[in-house]
């Protein structure tokens, strides 16, 4: 038996369905990426969007993330990233199937969805509070494997620019992939392209943006015209295994 995960991630949408940021209109194209996932992806047990689902803070940029996301009836877990409203994405989950929470159990797999937005800062950042929900999580025996999802990245991926905004304090998360072997895989956005490393027991890997792309380890943050728009599909197998893949949308 396993466990579906869809990962969206960074659509950046405005409070015009117009703009166009980077060369790429952020609406359209994440309307491309949700109606592939929507005709694509079968028994999905969750969606999960891992922040920037704002790229203005404004209300009507949610209500049209409401729109795009109104035929899917599996839970929705909504993530903060630094481009968000904590306020605006609180009042979403009074839509039946949204939610904005820390943990989600599945089977034998934790979901573990730490808010790394840092107030006033486009870097990440680990609370104290939801560390210590976390070691409750990793020391509670019902949750044999863990999967872990962010917004900023948790190690430096190579490009200048990107890793000035790294989480500030990641080896708080990093020291535990290395002591705890139940966490199994580590996923995040906000690079705006796919990066895979190993460490530990674990697999850590981004997602890419439902939007524009960026060019891998540039030293500043350049855009990859040819690169697609994407999304991520992961299975969280019973016997602690987790495949996971790209799909990028044309
Ligand atoms: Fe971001």
């Amino acid at each position: 038996m396993s466990t579906k995960i869809i990962q969206i991630t960074d659509l950046h949408l405005n409070k015009s369905k117009d703009v166009v940021s980077n060369g790429v209109n952020t609406h359209e194209s994440a309307n491309k990426v949700i109606e592939s996932i929507r005709i694509n992806e079968k028994d999905n047990d969750c969606l999960i969007l891992s922040g920037d689902l704002s790229n203005d803070y404004s209300i009507e940029s949610y209500n049209y993330l409401m729109q795009l996301l109104k035929d899917f009836e599996a839970p929705i877990y909504l993530m903060s990233g630094n481009h968000d409203s904590p306020s605006h994405l609180k009042a979403l989950t009074n839509n039946k199937n949204i939610f904005l929470k820390n943990f989600q159990c599945f089977n034998n797999w934790g979901v573990f969805m730490f808010n790394t937005k840092k107030e006033n800062s486009p870097n990440g950042l680990l609370k104290k509070e939801e560390l210590v929900y976390f070691d409750e999580v990793l020391l509670n025996t019902l949750y044999e494997y863990i999967i872990v999802f962010l917004h900023h990245h948790p190690v430096p991926i190579g490009s200048a620019s990107m890793d000035s905004m790294i989480i500030e304090n990641a080896e708080l998360l990093t020291d535990r992939i290395m002591k705890y072997d139940k966490i199994k895989a580590v996923s995040w956005g906000h690079i705006h392209n796919e990066f895979n490393l190993n460490m530990g027991s674990a697999k850590l890997f981004s997602t890419p943006s439902t939007c524009y792309q960026a060019k891998e380890k540039s030293k500043n943050f350049i855009i990859d015209p040819e690169a697609l728009p994407g999304y991520r599909r992961i299975f969280l197998n019973d016997d602690g295994s987790c495949d996971t893949e790209v799909i990028r949308v044309s």
